[in-house]
Protein backbone atom coordinates (compact mmCIF):
# COMPACT_ATOMS: atom_id res chain seq x y z
CA UNK A 1 0.00 0.00 0.00
CA UNK A 2 1.01 3.92 -0.75
CA UNK A 3 2.23 5.52 1.86
CA UNK A 4 0.69 9.63 1.33
CA UNK A 5 3.39 12.04 1.83
CA UNK A 6 1.09 15.13 1.94
CA UNK A 7 0.79 16.31 5.42
CA UNK A 8 4.36 14.58 6.23
CA UNK A 9 7.20 16.47 7.75
CA UNK A 10 10.64 15.97 5.81
CA UNK A 11 14.08 17.10 6.74
CA UNK A 12 16.93 16.97 3.76
CA UNK A 13 20.29 17.75 4.68
CA UNK A 14 22.00 19.65 1.65
CA UNK A 15 18.62 20.49 0.54
CA UNK A 16 19.67 24.30 -0.70
CA UNK A 17 21.38 23.31 -3.72
CA UNK A 18 21.66 20.89 -6.41
CA UNK A 19 20.39 17.12 -6.29
CA UNK A 20 19.37 18.12 -2.19
CA UNK A 21 17.23 21.05 -3.44
CA UNK A 22 15.48 18.78 -6.18
CA UNK A 23 14.39 16.38 -3.32
CA UNK A 24 12.98 19.36 -1.08
CA UNK A 25 11.52 20.48 -3.99
CA UNK A 26 9.54 17.19 -5.16
CA UNK A 27 8.65 16.24 -1.65
CA UNK A 28 7.03 19.83 -1.29
CA UNK A 29 5.23 18.93 -4.68
CA UNK A 30 4.08 15.56 -2.84
CA UNK A 31 2.47 17.73 -0.20
CA UNK A 32 5.16 17.96 2.23
CA UNK A 33 6.36 20.46 4.76
CA UNK A 34 9.92 20.18 4.41
CA UNK A 35 13.04 21.72 6.64
CA UNK A 36 15.91 22.40 4.24
CA UNK A 37 19.59 21.62 6.04
CA UNK A 38 21.86 23.83 4.88
CA UNK A 39 25.50 24.20 5.67
CA UNK A 40 27.42 27.32 3.72
CA UNK A 41 25.12 27.85 1.24
CA UNK A 42 22.10 30.29 3.42
CA UNK A 43 20.58 32.24 0.67
CA UNK A 44 20.12 29.56 -1.67
CA UNK A 45 18.58 27.36 1.50
CA UNK A 46 16.47 30.80 2.18
CA UNK A 47 15.34 30.88 -1.64
CA UNK A 48 14.60 26.91 -1.02
CA UNK A 49 12.39 27.34 1.68
CA UNK A 50 10.36 30.62 -0.87
CA UNK A 51 9.84 28.17 -3.57
CA UNK A 52 8.13 25.38 -1.25
CA UNK A 53 6.02 28.05 -0.01
CA UNK A 54 5.17 29.18 -3.11
CA UNK A 55 4.19 25.38 -3.66
CA UNK A 56 1.68 25.98 -0.65
CA UNK A 57 3.94 23.73 2.09
CA UNK A 58 5.56 24.80 5.20
CA UNK A 59 9.62 25.25 5.19
CA UNK A 60 12.50 26.03 7.53
CA UNK A 61 15.85 26.78 6.96
CA UNK A 62 18.24 25.03 9.27
CA UNK A 63 22.13 25.09 9.51
CA UNK A 64 24.65 22.70 10.80
CA UNK A 65 28.23 21.24 10.08
CA UNK A 66 27.91 17.85 10.12
CA UNK A 67 31.31 17.46 10.74
CA UNK A 68 30.18 17.89 14.08
CA UNK A 69 27.62 15.73 15.88
CA UNK A 70 26.30 18.45 17.93
CA UNK A 71 25.25 20.70 15.23
CA UNK A 72 23.84 17.63 13.90
CA UNK A 73 21.57 16.93 17.72
CA UNK A 74 20.68 20.95 17.73
CA UNK A 75 19.84 20.39 13.39
CA UNK A 76 16.80 18.07 14.91
CA UNK A 77 16.22 20.61 18.13
CA UNK A 78 15.85 23.35 16.17
CA UNK A 79 13.67 21.10 13.49
CA UNK A 80 11.71 20.16 15.93
CA UNK A 81 11.03 23.00 17.45
CA UNK A 82 10.15 25.08 14.42
CA UNK A 83 8.29 21.94 12.62
CA UNK A 84 6.99 19.63 15.40
CA UNK A 85 8.04 15.80 14.85
CA UNK A 86 9.64 14.51 11.53
CA UNK A 87 8.20 11.96 9.53
CA UNK A 88 10.77 11.60 6.67
CA UNK A 89 14.80 11.81 6.63
CA UNK A 90 16.92 12.39 3.46
CA UNK A 91 20.15 12.64 4.20
CA UNK A 92 21.57 13.99 0.86
CA UNK A 93 24.62 15.98 2.25
CA UNK A 94 28.03 15.07 0.99
CA UNK A 95 31.40 15.99 0.71
CA UNK A 96 33.28 14.45 -2.76
CA UNK A 97 37.18 16.04 -2.38
CA UNK A 98 39.51 14.39 -5.22
CA UNK A 99 41.81 11.79 -3.38
CA UNK A 100 43.99 9.15 -5.01
CA UNK A 101 45.08 5.40 -3.04
CA UNK A 102 48.99 5.99 -3.19
CA UNK A 103 48.11 9.52 -1.64
CA UNK A 104 45.00 10.06 0.71
CA UNK A 105 45.52 11.22 4.05
CA UNK A 106 43.85 10.05 7.27
CA UNK A 107 42.29 13.88 7.57
CA UNK A 108 40.68 13.27 4.18
CA UNK A 109 39.63 9.69 5.28
CA UNK A 110 38.26 10.92 8.89
CA UNK A 111 36.30 14.30 7.26
CA UNK A 112 34.93 11.89 4.56
CA UNK A 113 33.63 9.05 7.22
CA UNK A 114 32.32 11.68 9.62
CA UNK A 115 30.31 13.96 6.66
CA UNK A 116 29.61 10.95 4.53
CA UNK A 117 29.03 8.26 7.35
CA UNK A 118 28.88 8.61 10.63
CA UNK A 119 26.70 12.29 10.17
CA UNK A 120 23.94 10.71 8.65
CA UNK A 121 23.72 7.73 11.09
CA UNK A 122 23.74 10.31 13.87
CA UNK A 123 20.91 12.34 11.92
CA UNK A 124 18.89 8.80 11.66
CA UNK A 125 19.49 8.06 15.26
CA UNK A 126 18.29 11.60 15.84
CA UNK A 127 15.13 10.89 13.87
CA UNK A 128 13.82 7.56 15.17
CA UNK A 129 14.28 9.25 18.87
CA UNK A 130 11.84 11.51 17.98
CA UNK A 131 8.45 9.83 16.74
CA UNK A 132 7.33 6.35 16.38
CA UNK A 133 7.66 5.63 13.13
CA UNK A 134 8.64 7.01 10.09
CA UNK A 135 10.98 6.46 7.10
CA UNK A 136 14.77 7.27 5.91
CA UNK A 137 16.19 7.40 2.33
CA UNK A 138 19.65 7.61 2.14
CA UNK A 139 22.08 8.92 -0.65
CA UNK A 140 25.06 6.56 -1.81
CA UNK A 141 26.71 6.18 -5.02
CA UNK A 142 26.60 3.95 -7.97
CA UNK A 143 30.18 3.11 -7.25
CA UNK A 144 30.07 1.28 -3.88
CA UNK A 145 29.61 -2.13 -5.55
CA UNK A 146 33.22 -1.52 -6.95
CA UNK A 147 36.33 0.87 -6.77
CA UNK A 148 36.40 5.07 -7.48
CA UNK A 149 40.04 5.41 -7.54
CA UNK A 150 40.06 8.91 -8.24
CA UNK A 151 37.93 9.63 -4.67
CA UNK A 152 38.91 6.88 -2.33
CA UNK A 153 38.30 8.69 0.90
CA UNK A 154 35.20 9.60 -0.29
CA UNK A 155 34.20 6.05 -1.81
CA UNK A 156 35.34 4.57 1.41
CA UNK A 157 32.70 6.74 3.58
CA UNK A 158 29.73 5.94 1.03
CA UNK A 159 30.82 2.61 1.49
CA UNK A 160 30.64 2.31 4.97
CA UNK A 161 27.07 4.19 4.92
CA UNK A 162 25.85 1.85 2.66
CA UNK A 163 26.56 -1.18 5.98
CA UNK A 164 24.85 1.55 7.98
CA UNK A 165 21.69 1.26 5.86
CA UNK A 166 21.60 -2.38 5.86
CA UNK A 167 22.33 -1.97 9.86
CA UNK A 168 19.84 0.72 10.48
CA UNK A 169 17.02 -0.87 8.01
CA UNK A 170 17.46 -3.88 10.21
CA UNK A 171 17.68 -2.64 13.60
CA UNK A 172 15.16 0.00 13.26
CA UNK A 173 12.32 -2.20 11.74
CA UNK A 174 9.14 -2.49 11.63
CA UNK A 175 8.79 1.03 12.83
CA UNK A 176 11.02 2.75 10.94
CA UNK A 177 11.73 1.69 7.14
CA UNK A 178 15.49 2.73 5.69
CA UNK A 179 15.94 2.56 1.31
CA UNK A 180 18.83 4.39 -0.18
CA UNK A 181 18.91 5.80 -3.88
CA UNK A 182 22.95 5.24 -5.31
CA UNK A 183 23.21 7.69 -7.81
CA UNK A 184 25.31 7.43 -11.10
CA UNK A 185 25.75 10.60 -13.74
CA UNK A 186 23.54 13.13 -12.53
CA UNK A 187 25.23 16.03 -11.94
CA UNK A 188 29.14 17.00 -12.59
CA UNK A 189 31.11 17.78 -9.16
CA UNK A 190 31.08 21.25 -8.28
CA UNK A 191 33.24 23.47 -10.48
CA UNK A 192 33.18 21.14 -13.29
CA UNK A 193 30.92 21.90 -16.57
CA UNK A 194 28.31 19.22 -18.53
CA UNK A 195 31.47 17.94 -20.27
CA UNK A 196 32.75 16.02 -17.12
CA UNK A 197 29.94 13.63 -17.15
CA UNK A 198 29.55 13.60 -21.19
CA UNK A 199 33.23 12.46 -20.96
CA UNK A 200 32.31 9.48 -18.81
CA UNK A 201 28.71 8.16 -20.03
CA UNK A 202 30.67 5.41 -22.48
CA UNK A 203 31.11 3.74 -19.26
CA UNK A 204 26.78 3.64 -18.50
CA UNK A 205 24.17 0.99 -20.50
CA UNK A 206 22.02 3.02 -21.14
CA UNK A 207 24.73 5.93 -22.92
CA UNK A 208 23.07 8.76 -21.27
CA UNK A 209 23.87 11.35 -18.16
CA UNK A 210 20.38 11.50 -15.95
CA UNK A 211 18.79 14.30 -14.34
CA UNK A 212 18.12 15.39 -11.14
CA UNK A 213 14.12 14.11 -11.44
CA UNK A 214 15.37 10.33 -12.13
CA UNK A 215 17.01 10.44 -8.64
CA UNK A 216 13.84 12.36 -7.15
CA UNK A 217 11.30 9.95 -8.24
CA UNK A 218 13.26 7.11 -7.25
CA UNK A 219 12.94 8.76 -3.47
CA UNK A 220 9.68 9.18 -3.30
CA UNK A 221 8.83 5.82 -4.86
CA UNK A 222 10.79 5.21 -1.43
CA UNK A 223 9.07 6.83 0.72
CA UNK A 224 5.33 5.73 -0.60
CA UNK A 225 6.72 2.30 -0.91
CA UNK A 226 5.39 0.74 2.54
CA UNK A 227 6.66 -3.07 2.23
CA UNK A 228 10.37 -1.83 1.18
CA UNK A 229 13.03 -1.61 3.65
CA UNK A 230 17.01 -1.97 3.11
CA UNK A 231 16.63 -1.55 -0.54
CA UNK A 232 18.84 0.62 -2.93
CA UNK A 233 17.21 1.82 -5.90
CA UNK A 234 20.50 2.01 -8.67
CA UNK A 235 19.53 5.45 -10.58
CA UNK A 236 22.58 5.12 -12.72
CA UNK A 237 21.55 3.75 -16.44
CA UNK A 238 22.54 0.57 -15.19
CA UNK A 239 26.49 1.46 -14.10
CA UNK A 240 26.78 -0.44 -11.05
CA UNK A 241 26.16 -3.79 -13.41
CA UNK A 242 29.89 -2.67 -14.69
CA UNK A 243 31.63 -1.20 -12.00
CA UNK A 244 30.63 -4.36 -9.48
CA UNK A 245 33.91 -5.44 -8.43
CA UNK A 246 35.96 -3.95 -11.80
CA UNK A 247 39.45 -2.52 -10.69
N1 LIG B 1 25.92 14.56 -8.31
C1 LIG B 1 25.89 13.30 -8.72
O1 LIG B 1 25.80 13.01 -9.93
C2 LIG B 1 25.96 12.20 -7.70
C3 LIG B 1 26.47 10.95 -8.08
C4 LIG B 1 26.55 9.94 -7.13
C5 LIG B 1 26.11 10.16 -5.83
N2 LIG B 1 25.62 11.39 -5.49
C6 LIG B 1 25.17 11.61 -4.11
O2 LIG B 1 23.93 12.28 -4.13
C7 LIG B 1 23.86 13.26 -3.07
C8 LIG B 1 23.57 14.64 -3.62
O3 LIG B 1 24.56 14.93 -4.61
P1 LIG B 1 25.02 16.42 -4.93
O4 LIG B 1 26.02 16.31 -6.03
O5 LIG B 1 23.83 17.31 -5.05
O6 LIG B 1 25.79 16.75 -3.54
P2 LIG B 1 26.90 17.89 -3.25
O7 LIG B 1 26.60 19.06 -4.11
O8 LIG B 1 28.25 17.27 -3.35
O9 LIG B 1 26.64 18.20 -1.71
C9 LIG B 1 25.35 18.48 -1.25
C10 LIG B 1 25.42 19.38 -0.05
O10 LIG B 1 26.13 18.75 1.02
C11 LIG B 1 26.36 19.77 1.96
N3 LIG B 1 27.55 19.54 2.78
C12 LIG B 1 28.83 19.27 2.38
N4 LIG B 1 29.65 19.24 3.48
C13 LIG B 1 28.85 19.48 4.56
C14 LIG B 1 29.09 19.62 5.94
N5 LIG B 1 30.31 19.51 6.49
N6 LIG B 1 28.05 19.90 6.75
C15 LIG B 1 26.80 20.03 6.24
N7 LIG B 1 26.50 19.94 4.94
C16 LIG B 1 27.53 19.68 4.11
C17 LIG B 1 26.56 21.08 1.18
O11 LIG B 1 25.70 22.05 1.76
P3 LIG B 1 26.01 23.65 1.67
O12 LIG B 1 26.04 23.95 0.19
O13 LIG B 1 24.86 24.28 2.39
O14 LIG B 1 27.34 23.88 2.35
C18 LIG B 1 26.16 20.70 -0.25
O15 LIG B 1 25.33 21.63 -0.86
C19 LIG B 1 25.21 13.15 -2.33
O16 LIG B 1 25.08 12.30 -1.20
C20 LIG B 1 26.12 12.50 -3.36
O17 LIG B 1 27.18 11.75 -2.78
C21 LIG B 1 25.55 12.41 -6.39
Amino acid sequence: MAEELRGRTALVTGGARRIGRAVALALAEAGADVVVHYNRSEAEAREAVREIERLGRRAWAVPADLRHEQEVRTLFAEARRFAGPLQVLVNSASTFPPSTFAEFTREELIESVEVNAWAPLAAARCFVGQVEAGAIVNFLDTRVVGYDWGHVAYHAGKTLFELFTREMALRWAPRFRVNAVAPGLILPPEGEGPEYLERLKGGVPLERVGAARDVTDAVLFLLRASYLTGQVIWVDGGRHLLEAKRG
